[in-house]
């Protein structure tokens, strides 16, 4: 698999924080799944040197999109690209989440970890699996759309308080097969707890800082548990999608 540099072919800045950027190429759409991620690297800049890895957001016909939040170099650098400016893409990459089939089940995502889980929302209702999606922010800032289930911090939209507690009250009244997530570790530690308290399969994608992407540094190590024995995944390599009733939270 090889790098390609693609120009942006649509630009959507939602805030000051947020943007999505899309790209055109059928060959890699097609082979794109659910919670698989792409590197993207500027190559007009020299730092950061290293690729920077985002899960894919969107699939339609030969077209990809990538929601991304700005928080340092990289991300600065790709909000500043303008339409038609190119970007060099490796993917799609990873394992992605295993999609079940005719069943109820729950999507809860924290801040950008939004980002793989709308594709996954579109191919979970495509399989007849009934979706209750559960979002939490810190602000009204952090919330992407009006048609699921959203918690802010300050009350500045949705309800007021944290995702998480919203789900544990779902599960009180509701039976639910399976939970897939992607958010801040601390959510996902919750959310471990609560899958296990109401015995619920739990998948998770983690966002870890990548190093290498390649499987090489350990940069993106997590800890697990394996059948009683503590094991090492990477995430670039082994992941990033995990069974997160197994993933060592406290580390
Ligand atoms: C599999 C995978 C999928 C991802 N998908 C998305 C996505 O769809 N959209 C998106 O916006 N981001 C996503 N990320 C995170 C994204 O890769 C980082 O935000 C990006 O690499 C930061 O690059 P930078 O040069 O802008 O920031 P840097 O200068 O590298 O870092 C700026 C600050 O952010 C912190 N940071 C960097 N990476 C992460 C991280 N992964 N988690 C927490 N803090 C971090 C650094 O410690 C530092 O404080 C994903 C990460 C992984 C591993
Ligand atoms: S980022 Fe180097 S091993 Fe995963």
């Amino acid at each position: 698999m090889f790098y390609k540099l693609l120009p942006i072919v649509k630009k959507e800045v939602i805030n000051n924080k947020y943007f999505i950027i899309t790209f055109s190429n059928l060959e890699m759409a097609k082979q794109c799944h659910p919670g698989q991620f792409f590197k993207l690297k500027d190559l007009h800049q020299e730092l950061p040197i290293l690729p920077r890895p985002f899960s894919v957001y969107k699939v339609k016909d030969d077209k990809i999109s990538f929601l991304i939040k700005v928080v340092g170099l990289a991300t600065r650098y790709f909000f500043e690209k303008a339409l038609g400016e190119d970007v060099a893409l490796l993917g799609p990459l990873g394992n992605g989440f295993q999609i079940v089939r005719n069943k109820k089940v729950m999507i809860v995502s924290g801040g950008i970890g939004y980002a793989p889980l709308i594709f996954l929302d579109i191919e979970l209702k495509k399989e007849k699996n009934k979706v209750f999606f559960f979002h939490g922010g810190k602000s009204s800032e952090d919330i992407f759309s009006e048609n699921v289930r959203n918690f802010t911090e300050d009350g500045s939209t949705g309800e007021k308080g944290l995702a998480t507690d919203g789900v544990e009250n779902f599960l009180n009244i509701n039976q639910i097969d399976a939970v897939y997530a992607c958010g801040p570790k601390i959510m996902l530690k919750k959310l471990s707890e609560i899958c296990k308290k109401y015995n619920t399969e739990f998948q998770v994608s983690m966002e870890t800082i990548m190093g290498c992407g390649l499987g090489s540094c350990c940069g993106c190590s997590i800890k697990m548990i394996e059948n009683g024995k503590i094991v090492y995944k990477k995430v670039c390599k082994d992941g990033p999608v995990f069974d997160g009733c197994k993933v060592v939270w406290d580390d």
